[in-house]
């Protein structure tokens, strides 16, 4: 038997379990139950089950199709000990500083609120109307003590208790074991030889659990209440005489941070054609292999195909907080900068705890920069104080976000001909954008000024009022997912691109720009290859060209990327069938400023006011610029001299009125 170790609950905390009101609209209940607690509620009125889509068919999948290896849930709490709820770290690792303690970093990071997110709760309820008990994976990886608890096999949080949606937390992360004995196990402190991850490695070698293979939420979680973490050298063990400080070199690597960055979906496996198609439904992935099987989301890999595993120096000090050298690898280097700062609070008094120079930072900065401050507007003030999920850490949290897009990305700008190029340069460890596809995008705006100032041509105008985006005149990255005719057959939806992210099985396209180190052979092999686009080995960074509008003496372009999109939010709410989810959403979407576009940068380049008609830039309109023209015929780009979106006669007109 396993004996709970649960350090005792510091009176100044608030209490996480206070008595939990019901019976009032759905509104305030969510801000007393906290946002699943609500949604479980009308789900239950509604009959999730049985839901779906007007005249869609449910794909009759079931729990063991969505079998992972790993540890397994364990609902009697027999064997594994449950998840300890991250208010009992608060009293030591809480309240020295908003930026750098470990409870006030985190609780602001979408890792602490992914059980929370109101997206994510509109996504899992389309899940389960996609596929029968869709949800269930959707969880383990979302919200991993409700899922070690054996709460998940409805595939919704119906069985949640309280402390689940307390998300990815700290004692969740700090018993995470490294599935490969050897480099990077853990090794016992103080002075303990034994090697602690021996005994639980074999035992699951045993029941063949070992995960191959990156990614889908297959951690191993160490049975016992034991806290891993970097450091070889802390002074006193306050964790409790049961539990163990053990220091894992695992924690520091990318290969921890890949058990979730890598999303695959089990019911597809790959086949020679390189199509996914449906496994026959009742029984675990054939190969268990993730790269046989469908590519939602790739940012490890895509990592782990880069240059970024051999470390990449940016001299300008961009990433990696207080990391001395400015060569940075793992994700943990971007995500997790060190600051100068205690591991607890007491190092304020100093001896025997002292600061140090490589605190990790709990961030977790990535780039959405409004799903947090919806939950907190979704559940009040009062009740977000109550699990420290302040204005204040929200605030910072932000703020850190906006940086950390700023510094995804460089931008470049010059004339060419009467064309305008404009280069973005990947500067970050993976596809930019990277990770969720859905709803994600970045875009280029363009605003072509006359010599008063005055705005005479702009391309990639967004309409904050709507959340509206001239996409057509402009470059968007994006990826887009979507379903092939053989789904489409089965389930009654529509074939092509979409947001039904667990029936996903084609990638329609993706032109995310590529980090450095891509090579094209790499990314298709990991499923992330570009799709209706092209970058060449090593290149990672795009060039668009807008033609130059006669009159133009100068464009300032911006760079913005943006989290959540009309068309997505929409989907969410129109196509929810089951219950609240998705209205809700919408509702914090709209309430929180609809996912307003982040300026990731901005330029302005004077422009040389030659002949517009002069396409390549060499002083002369001759046959040279004739042929640049005619081979774009009926297209938008340069010979589009007139800036009217497309290559006609009206722009030969002008080229032909011009000749030299
Ligand atoms: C009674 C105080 C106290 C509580 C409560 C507490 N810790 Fe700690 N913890 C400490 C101290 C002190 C350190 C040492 C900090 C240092 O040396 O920088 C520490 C260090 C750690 C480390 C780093 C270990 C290493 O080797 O790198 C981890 C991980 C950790 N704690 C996790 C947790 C988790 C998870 C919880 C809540 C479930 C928790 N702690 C609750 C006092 C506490
Ligand atoms: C060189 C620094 C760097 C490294 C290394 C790095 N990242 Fe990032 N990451 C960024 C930046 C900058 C952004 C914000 C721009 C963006 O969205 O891609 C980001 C964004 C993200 C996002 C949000 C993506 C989106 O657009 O929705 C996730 C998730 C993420 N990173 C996870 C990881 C993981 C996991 C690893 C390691 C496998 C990693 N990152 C390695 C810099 C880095
Ligand atoms: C996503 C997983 C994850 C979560 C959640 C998480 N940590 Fe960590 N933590 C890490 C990793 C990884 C490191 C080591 C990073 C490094 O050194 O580069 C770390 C390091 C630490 C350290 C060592 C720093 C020191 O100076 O002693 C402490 C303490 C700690 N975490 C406490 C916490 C507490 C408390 C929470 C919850 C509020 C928490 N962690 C949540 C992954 C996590
Ligand atoms: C148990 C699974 C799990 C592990 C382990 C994990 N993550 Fe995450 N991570 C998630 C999930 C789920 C989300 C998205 C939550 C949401 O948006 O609702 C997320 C979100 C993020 C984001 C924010 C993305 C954004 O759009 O802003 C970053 C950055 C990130 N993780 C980095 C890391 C790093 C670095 C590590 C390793 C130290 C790590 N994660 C380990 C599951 C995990
Ligand atoms: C193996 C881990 C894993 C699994 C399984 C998983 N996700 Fe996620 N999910 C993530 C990570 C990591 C992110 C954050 C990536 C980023 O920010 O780019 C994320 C982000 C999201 C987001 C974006 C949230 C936001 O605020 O924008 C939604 C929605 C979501 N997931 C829904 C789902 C659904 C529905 C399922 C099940 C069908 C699912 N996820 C399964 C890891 C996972």
């Amino acid at each position: 038997m396993h004996k709970r170790v649960h350090p005792k609950r510091p009176s100044s905390e608030p209490a996480r379990t206070r008595s939990v009101r019901r019976g009032v609209a759905a509104r305030r209940a969510l801000a007393l139950a906290g946002i699943g607690g609500a949604i479980a509620i009308v789900a239950l009125i509604t009959n999730s089950s049985s839901a779906r889509g007007g005249g869609q068919t449910q794909l009759p999948s079931t729990i063991a199709d969505f079998f992972q290896p790993g540890t397994q849930p364990d609902p009697s709490e027999q064997t594994l000990i449950p998840i300890v709820p991250a208010m009992n770290c608060t009293f030591c690792h809480s309240e020295y500083g908003v930026e750098v303690a470990p409870y006030d970093t985190w609780v602001a990071s979408l890792m602490a609120q992914s059980a929370r997110d109101p997206i994510w709760h509109a996504a899992l309820a389309i899940a389960n109307q996609d596929a029968n008990v869709g949800g269930e994976t959707c969880i383990r990886c979302h919200a991993p003590g409700a899922w070690l608890g054996g709460r998940s096999s409805t595939g919704t949080t119906d069985n949640f208790v309280p402390d689940d949606f307390d998300g990815i937390n700290c004692h969740f992360c700090h018993r995470a074991v490294n599935p490969v004995l050897g480099e990077g196990s853990a090794i016992g402190y103080p002075g303990d030889p034994a090697e602690p991850d021996v005994p639980i490695i074999s035992a699951l070698q045993k029941q063949g659990l070992i995960p191959e293979g990156a990614g889908n939420a297959r951690y191993i979680i160490d049975p016992d209440d034991n806290r891993r973490g970097p450091f070889d050298d802390v002074p006193l063990n306050l964790h409790g005489s049961e539990t163990k400080l053990i220091t894992s070199p695992y924690h520091r690597t990318s290969e921890f941070c890949g058990t979730c960055h890598d999303v695959s979906n089990p019911l597809y496996s790959k086949n020679k054609k390189g199509e996914y198609v449906l496994n026959a439904l009742g029984s675990p992935h054939p190969t268990q292999d993730p790269m046989d099987m469908y590519p939602e989301q790739r940012t490890y890999s895509e990592w782990l195909h880069s240059a970024f595993p051999n470390g990449v120096a940016y001299p300008d000090g961009r990433f990696g907080g207080n990391d001395p050298d400015g060569i940075v690898s793992s994700c943990q280097d971007c995500h997790m900068p060190k600051v100068i700062a205690g591991g607890c609070r007491f190092a304020e008094f100093g001896d025997p705890w002292f600061e140090r120079p490589d605190m990790p930072q709990h961030s977790f900065a990535g780039a959405n920069t409004w799903v947090v401050q919806a939950i907190r507007n979704i559940m009040g003030a009062e009740e977000a104080d109550g699990i420290g999920l302040t204005q204040e850490r929200i605030d910072e949290a932000s703020a850190r976000t906006v940086l950390m897009l700023q510094a995804a990305s460089d931008m470049t700008l010059s004339q060419k001909g009467s064309a305008l190029r404009v280069r973005v340069t990947n500067e970050s460890g993976h596809k930019l954008p990277s990770g969720y596809p859905e709803g994600r995008r970045m875009w280029l705006n363009v605003k072509f000024k006359d010599a008063k100032g005055a705005v005479i041509a702009e391309r990639g105008a967004y309409d904050s009022k709507t959340a509206t985006l001239q996409a057509k005149d402009t470059k968007v990255y994006q990826a887009k997912h979507g379903i092939t005719p053989a789904i489409s057959k089965l389930t009654g939806i529509p074939a092509g691109p979409g947001f039904h992210l667990a029936l996903a099985n084609k990638v329609f396209f993706d032109n995310r720009i590529p980090p450095r180190g891509f090579t094209n052979a790499a990314f298709n092999a990991i499923g992330s290859g570009a799709v209706g686009y092209s970058y060449a080995d090593g290149q990672h960074w795009d060039d668009t060209n807008f033609p130059i509008p006669s009159g133009a003496v100068a464009a300032t372009v911006t760079l913005y990327y943006q989290t959540t999109t009309r068309e997505y939010i929409e989907f969410l709410r129109d196509a929810n069938v089951t219950n609240d989810a998705g209205q809700i959403a919408y509702d914090a979407w709209v309430e929180a400023g609809k996912s307003a576009p982040v300026a990731m940068d901005t330029a302005t380049l004077t422009l040389s006011t030659g002949n517009p008609a002069d396409l390549n830039g060499d002083g002369a309109v001759n046959a040279a610029d004739l042929s640049i023209l005619l081979s774009n015929w009926g297209a938008g780009g340069l010979g589009d001299i007139n800036a009217d979106g497309i290559v006609n006669a009206a722009d030969l007109s002008i080229l032909l009125s011009s000749w030299s």
